[in-house]
Formats: structure tokens, sequence, C-alpha cells
């Protein structure tokens, strides 16, 4: 369920006519739907209000502070991944209790970053990033709440880039050797075990691989308490799919339904880092028709937004819908929409039946609220696109078009070629 709509032949977001929009502030032009946001985020909310639990918003999928602080407003915490992660989180006014830290190469500098700011817990991925922890903890003389991310071996049935939690992943510590690392962690003088992790994967559309691996997990937590580890904190991720074509994945509610009758009994906090789910289909990328092209048989609809705008399709083969934000009675094409990068990788749909566009006509990329700009790049020289929020009848600039002098801010050019 999202706020773009129709209406009378043009797409609006929420009460505000996207073609406006894209003419006052320009294209490629990402656009969220703060009440699509805000309905995404309650509906974990509402699913899981009968159990403890802190919801973990996945910043990787999209880090705008903006759409950071509705979520803090509304008691969500964060997943991060990195200390810039951390960064954007602390400046959104998220919690520091709140905030869980996965990833598996974290640096000294990242480390210490985040138990000064006394986050809620490290996830950790490995033993040497354990004992790592351990040491910058002792030097900074503090104690490093950590979970260990378990990795289940279960197959989440997605795109093999986006799973992670099979043995042959870089990710968590495998589940047979879990309990070493425990004993490891339970005897390091400045770590305090609190938890488990587990992510799996991402785009998962069944419930299954999810219950399958809690199942899993809470096998290995009653062995860890048979040792005397006590778990306060489980943190299952997050991972669940969208509709980006025709899929229908299990929504918030349908998770809570399989996943907390396995908990009766016990007495955790239940950590839930949903990313994809709650900003995907809240955001679109709007992208004007600069040229239409002919070559052989082949028809091309070249666009402003390219690979650097929005990379999914692109890296995954990944499949936005397109839609034309005014609509109107035209023949179809059968034909690839492409983006201005010098890469013939560069496209956003490929062999793509669509109702004829002319130059100047705006197209939407829909669902491209999660992973769409934080995956964004300035290659060739792009500035990266502005992003607005859509609240009711208003609209707000969260994050302006980058300039040409954006680009090169950086960068010095030493003195012997001045
Ligand atoms: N927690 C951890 C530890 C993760 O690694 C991820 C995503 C999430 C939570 C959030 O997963 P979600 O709820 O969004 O599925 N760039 C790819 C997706 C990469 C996902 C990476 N990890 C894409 O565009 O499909």
């Amino acid at each position: 369920m999202h706020f773009f709509k129709y209406r009378a032949g043009e797409l609006y977001a929420e009460e505000v006519s996207v073609k406006k929009l894209a003419i006052k502030y320009g294209t490629p032009l990402y656009i969220y739907s703060y009440n699509t946001l805000l309905r995404h985020f309650r509906a974990y909310a509402d699913a899981f209000k009968d159990y403890p639990h802190i919801i973990c918003f996945a910043i990787k999928s999209n880090s705008n502070t903006a759409i950071l602080r509705l979520f803090a407003k509304n008691s969500g915490g964060a997943d991060i991944v990195s200390g810039g992660e951390l960064y954007v989180a602390l400046k959104a006014g998220i919690t520091p209790k709140k905030i869980v830290y996965a990833g598996v190469g974290k640096t000294e500098d990242e480390i210490k970053f985040a138990l000064r700011s006394k986050i809620l817990m490290f996830n950790v991925e490995s033993g040497d990033e354990l004992l790592e922890i351990d040491r910058v903890a002792g030097k900074i003389k503090t104690k490093a709440p950590v979970a260990l991310r378990i990795n289940p071996d279960i197959d989440p049935e997605t795109h093999p880039y986006i799973a992670t939690g099979l043995r042959k992943h870089k990710f968590g510590i495998s589940i047979e050797e879990a309990l070493e690392y425990y004993k490891l962690a339970s005897r390091l003088k400045n770590i305090k075990v609190i938890g488990v992790h587990k992510h799996i994967g991402s785009q998962i559309t069944k419930v299954s691989p999810f219950v399958d691996a809690l199942k899993k997990v809470l096998l290995l937590i009653d062995e860890l308490n048979i040792q005397g580890v006590e778990i306060k904190y489980l943190d299952i991720g997050g991972g669940l799919g969208i509709s980006y074509r025709d899929e229908e994945p299990p929504v918030p509610e349908d998770l809570a339904r399989n996943l907390i009758p396995l908990l009766e009994g016990r007495k955790f906090t239940l950590i839930l880092e949903p990313g994809r789910s709650i900003v995907g289909n809240a955001g679109i990328l709007v992208t004007k028709t600069l040229y239409l092209k002919k070559t052989g048989e082949k028809e091309f609809i070249i666009v402003d937004a390219g690979m650097n705008d929005l990379m999914r399709p692109s890296f995954y083969g990944a499949y936005h819908h397109l839609l034309p934000v005014v609509r109107k009675k035209r023949s179809t094409v059968l034909c690839d929409v492409v983006g201005p990068i010098c890469e013939s990788g560069d496209f956003l749909a490929k062999g793509r039946e669509l109702k004829r566009t002319k130059q100047g006509e705006y197209l939407a990329v829909m669902s491209a609220g999660a992973y769409g700009f934080s995956m964004s790049s300035n290659y060739n020289s792009r500035p990266r696109a502005a992003e607005v929020m859509v609240k009711g009848r208003e609209h707000f600039l969260i994050r302006e078009r980058e300039t040409y002098d954006d680009l090169i801010k950086n960068e010095q050019i030493p003195a012997f070629l001045k």
C-alpha cells in the first residue's frame, strides 16, 4: 500500500502532482510519501505491539536524515553498518540505546565511536572482530555490549547478491561454531554478551525462511542458557520483501503471527531491522524523457536518470515499474529505457512494453525508496539527485540537488601541477 495514485490521469504523491514537483525541483528527483513511510513503520509497531521490541530501521536502505527523524519520532531505532551511518543516525535524533551495529569490517575508529556513543549493541561477525572490540573497549576503559551474528545456513530464496544467511556467505558466525565463540566472548574482560543476531537476506517473499532461521537460533539460545549465557536481545534482522512487479510478500503482521508464538515463555526484547519493507514503496524516482532513438529493430527511450541515480536494474537486473507521470492514450512500444551513462549496462528497464512517451515527458520509476538514493553515486561526474518529501498537500525539499562544485569540493591539485 502506498500513496502514489493517479487522479484524472495524472500521478500524485499524496495530494501533490508529481509533474508539478518535477517542474519545481527538476529531474532526476526522488519523491517520498510521508504517510506511506509512517504507515509502513506503524505496520511493524502494531504487528509486534504485544511483544517487547525495538524497530531498528536499516539505514543502508535510505539514510536521509528527514526520513530517519520521522522514525525517531515514532520510537524507532537504527541498524547501522558503518561509522557514517552512526553519525547520520545520531544527527537524525535516534537514541543510541536503540542502535545496533552489524557489518563484517568495523574499524578501530568506528568501534571507538560506537562505544563512546553508547549504542545498544555490536552485532559481531567474526572471532577476530570480537577480539578487536574487546581490545578497543579495554583501551577506552569500557565494556562493549555484544550479540554474535549467527549465520543459520538458511536459504532465503532471493537474488544471490542479497542472500546472506548461507554457510558460503561472508556474514556472521556459523551456527555450529557459535557456542564456542559465545564461550570465548564470555571470557573476554571488556565484552558483555547480551544478544543474538541473525539476518538471512533481503527481498524475502515467504515467511518460512524467517521461521526456520528463528527456530535454529532458539535452539542455540537454549544451549547458551545451559552454559549460563543469558540472552536479553534477540535480533532477527530485516529482509521482508516488497512487491516490485507481482510478488505477494508477507506483511509484518504475517511475520508476527508466525514468529511470536515461537517466543512464548521467553523474555527477550525483540529487535527488527526492516529497511526495504518500510521505505521501498514509499519512494519513486522521477525522470524526464530526453530522446527517442531507434537502431535497427531496437527502440530506446533515453531518460535523464542513469545507473548512478538508481543502480538496482543494472546491478541486480532488478525490475521496477515505469509509469507515465501523465497518462495519455497512446500505442505501446517494446523498448529499453536507458540513462545517459556511458555504459551498456546503464538501463532502468530492458525489453519493456510501455506507452509511447515524448521528449520532455516524465516517467516515474516506482518502488525506488529503498536502495535507490542510498546506492547512488557521482559516476560520470553527475551531481546526485534532489529528494523531496510530500505530506498531504505539502512538500519539503529534504536534500538539495548536488552542484558541479560539490563534485570537486574534496579534491586538490598538487602545487607542482599548478
Ligand atoms: N539488517 C542487516 C544486517 C542487513 O544487512 C540488511 C540489508 C538489513 C537489515 C535490511 O534488509 P531489508 O529489510 O532492507 O531487506 N542493495 C540491495 C539490498 C542489500 C541488502 C543489504 N542488507 C538491493 O537493492 O536489493
